[in-house]
């Protein structure tokens, strides 16, 4: 098991390597340099991160593999390669895809994500799980962004690799991203040991902050502070970065990112019409229970006053409904 795992850790970083040289020194790869360059990267940002390039052949990793004698079915198993369909042998994994490499957080090479140059599906194919890859416990850029997580005893949280890189060069340097899946306890645990807080920073469409919403008792229980970026709808952090810049993203969603409560109230906005009184008297009693659930009086107090005055009513009628919430819900 540990022979396999060895072998399976110098394959990847060989592959990386080849990826790598190929992206930087072929011909076949210059719409794939083209393509990361219209998207804002650099050879600076490249070489950083290791980016790559997987050419449109079936066999270009697969030969290089068994020229460096690698057992191609262990290579399989280890998810570079594929299966063939129709007939014996096998096939590169990853074909006609950017390459970016996962680490786990000792910065060992574990896994690839590939994206597409196109719009075609799927735009991101994963490494699939193996003895060196688990998604739940996997965190891109762990392993480089952690001295800047224990410093601020802070992190990042953002849905994709490209916003990761892009927050990177911007100066935040301690976010990291899950793989495309849903983050989990042992993300949050593994998280634990250097930070306090976590910022949210998920896109700004509705599967991004539904995520966003979704993560908050996570990681609460799990004993962080918690707060949120409020992306504008339909944006993510790259895209927000490439059109404003990077001083705006910084100043208004890593510095400016709100607290959980605070995005909890502007998320139970998008199920209630505000325009109607029945939709603003379901909001205010939905809004209030939310606010119940505080530790902190002062807190609850300075946010049922805020609800008080943007729906003109009185904040001792708030706070008696807040109380009646607390009794009902022994808090
Ligand atoms: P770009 O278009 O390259 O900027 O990607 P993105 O990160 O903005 O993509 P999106 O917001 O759609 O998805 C966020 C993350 O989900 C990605 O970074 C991937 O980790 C994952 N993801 C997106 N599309 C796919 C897919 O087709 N398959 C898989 N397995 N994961 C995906
Ligand atoms: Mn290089
Ligand atoms: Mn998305
Ligand atoms: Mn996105
Ligand atoms: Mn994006």
């Amino acid at each position: 098991f540990q022979k396999e795992k060895k072998v399976l850790h110098e394959a990847h970083d060989y592959s990386a390597k080849l990826y790598h040289y190929l992206l930087r020194n072929t011909e076949v790869a210059k719409p794939a340099l083209d393509y990361l360059l219209s998207r804002g990267f650099n050879d600076a940002l490249i070489e950083q991160f290791g980016i790559g390039y997987a050419p449109a052949r079936w066999d270009t990793l697969t030969q290089a593999l068994e020229r460096k004698g690698y057992a191609l079915a262990e290579m399989e198993a280890g998810g570079l390669l594929s299966r063939r369909q129709e007939s014996d042998g096998y096939v590169d994994r990853f074909r006609d895809r950017i390459i970016f490499p996962i680490h786990d957080s000792n910065g060992q090479i574990i896994a690839f994500a590939g994206r597409m140059l196109s719009d075609g599906q799927p735009k991101y194919l994963n490494s699939p799980e193996t003895v060196l890859f688990n998604k739940s416990r996997t965190l891109y850029r762990l392993h480089e962004a952690r001295p800047a997580i224990r410093r601020a005893r802070q992190v990042v949280l953002f849905e994709g690799y490209v916003d990761v890189i892009k927050a990177w060069f911007a100066g935040v340097h301690n976010g990291v991203a899950t793989m495309g899946t849903a983050l989990t306890g042992e993300h949050a645990a593994m998280l634990k040991r250097f930070a306090d807080e976590v910022i949210l920073c998920y896109d700004g469409d509705d599967a991004g902050q539904a995520a966003a919403h979704k993560s908050i008792p996570l990681l609460e229980e799990a004993g962080f502070r918690v707060r949120v970026s409020v992306l504008p709808n339909r944006m993510d952090p790259d895209e927000y970065i490439s059109s404003y810049g990077q001083e705006p993203f910084v100043r208004e969603f890593i510095e400016g990112a709100v607290s959980a409560v605070k995005f909890q109230l502007i998320y139970l906005r998008k199920s209630h019409i505000l325009l109607e009184e029945d939709g603003r008297i379901r909001y205010l009693r939905d809004a209030v229970r939310i606010v119940a659930r505080r530790d902190s009086p002062t807190e609850r107090e300075l946010l049922l006053k805020e609800l008080a005055n943007e729906f003109g009513v009185s904040l001792d009628t708030l706070k008696q409904e807040s109380l009646e919430f607390r009794q009902q819900e022994k808090l």
